[in-house]
């Protein structure tokens, strides 16, 4: 599985780009079964997301599902929703009042979570579920509800103050999450729905649900209709490395056991993710009977053909992720798009194609010096 991962490669309006397509069709064609296009917003919004608001960008969604339908993967759409309240922000876009959409844009969730009205959140519900009807008209297979973001700042005890029947309890703070599931469940019947069970620990996140709460919680999400459960870091905290730890933050498969300990609780297939980077490291979790299904992103980037690799018995050949975040998070933080530091054709899927050289030769490969110049770092030593 690839999980939902920014990319930056969609167009501005939302539109699944050639550039999106190419990275995604890559990542079929290398083997990986289960591909989820992160961060769907089904309202006209700012974020620099894909967007499936609107009957006219279905087709471009449709060449992406056939595409990945061709190397025999099933496609996903996370479904979220922006920070702040769209509503507000494109009046004001509309009226040209381009300084207080700057400071709307400021007042984000921390706020929205808390001042978000019942009635629109019940609008919210209604524009996921005409959202996610276009991905069914798209030949998209399954929904993945984003549970951090909105969904999940609702969930948080850190986050959510509110005194109505959206605050206070878990039930109530988890009400919002299991509305929005039975109301996909009725539009789209036929759909598998993916629940990312944003997972807050003592240490790290904010918009989720409290680790000693997420099995009881998937519980009643199995309940609810939830088809699969993928479990996660929880994010919110400003801080990029709690949910993407780069090397020497987290260990190597760091979400394994907490995932285990929802598995044990729910009869539906579970997935992970969190720094599984070999073929080992995965096949281990399965075998423990810790998740049912392996996600794997920033080593998806470095090598496209991992699976088929790893299911060739070639793990050795696979190009490993250093977990440096320089290509992935940096760029995306820097308003770029991803391209993997080890991987020259990543963000280039369309254009650059590394073959063999046709006459050999010995070569010299000097490390490129460090970005900071003056090197903070002491990885001066490198060039
Ligand atoms: C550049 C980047 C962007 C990400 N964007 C999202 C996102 O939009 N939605 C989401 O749920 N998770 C997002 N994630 C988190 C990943 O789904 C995953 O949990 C995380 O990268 C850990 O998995 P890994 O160690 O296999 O990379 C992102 C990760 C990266 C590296």
């Amino acid at each position: 599985m690839f999980p939902p991962l920014t990319t930056g490669y969609e167009d501005k309006d939302g539109n699944i780009s050639s550039q999106s397509r190419a990275f995604y069709t890559r990542l079929a064609k290398g083997g990986t079964g289960y591909i989820v296009l992160r961060d769907v917003a089904p309202v006209r919004s700012f974020a620099p997301t894909p967007k499936l608001f609107d009957d006219s960008q279905i087709d471009s969604f449709r060449l992406l599902s056939d595409n990945v339908h061709t190397y025999g993967a099933k496609l996903g759409v996370q479904i979220f929703h922006p920070e702040y309240d769209v509503n507000v922000l494109n009046a004001l876009f509309a009226a040209g009042e381009m300084q207080k959409v700057r400071t709307q844009l400021n007042h984000d969730m921390q706020y929205f979570v808390n001042e978000v009205s019942e009635d629109a959140l019940m609008h919210i519900i209604d524009k996921m579920c005409a959202c996610a009807v276009r991905a069914q008209k798209a030949g998209i297979d399954v929904i993945q509800v984003h549970g951090d973001r909105l969904v999940g700042a609702l969930c948080s005890t850190q986050m959510n103050t509110r005194t109505d029947k959206f605050g206070g309890s878990l039930e109530n703070r988890t009400r919002f999450a299991l509305m929005l599931v039975q109301a996909l469940k009725k539009v789209v019947p036929d759909m598998i729905i993916d629940y990312k069970l944003s997972v807050v620990t003592p240490e790290c996140g904010k918009g989720g649900v409290d680790e000693i709460y997420a099995p009881e919680f998937a519980q009643w999400l199995e309940a609810a209709g939830v088809d699969m459960l993928h479990v996660g870091q929880a994010n919110h905290t400003g801080n990029m490395a709690d949910t993407i730890p780069p090397m020497g933050v987290q260990p190597y498969c760091f979400f394994a056991d907490i995932t285990g300990a929802v598995k044990q609780e729910v009869s539906i297939p579970v997935s992970t993710s969190g720094r599984i980077i070999d073929p080992e490291m995965g096949e281990g979790i399965l075998q423990n009977g810790k998740a049912d299904m392996i996600g794997i992103d920033r080593a998806l980037l470095a090598d496209p053909d991992w699976a088929n690799k790893a299911g060739a018995d070639k793990a050795t050949d696979i190009v490993r992720c250093i977990c440096c975040n320089e290509g992935c998070v940096d760029n995306v933080l820097n308003r770029s798009f991803i391209a993997c530091v080890v991987n020259p054709e990543n963000g280039f899927e369309e254009t650059r194609f590394i073959t063999p050289a046709e006459m050999k030769k010995n070569v010299v490969v000097r490390w490129r010096s460090c970005r900071y110049g003056s090197c903070p770092c002491g990885c001066k030593e490198r060039s």
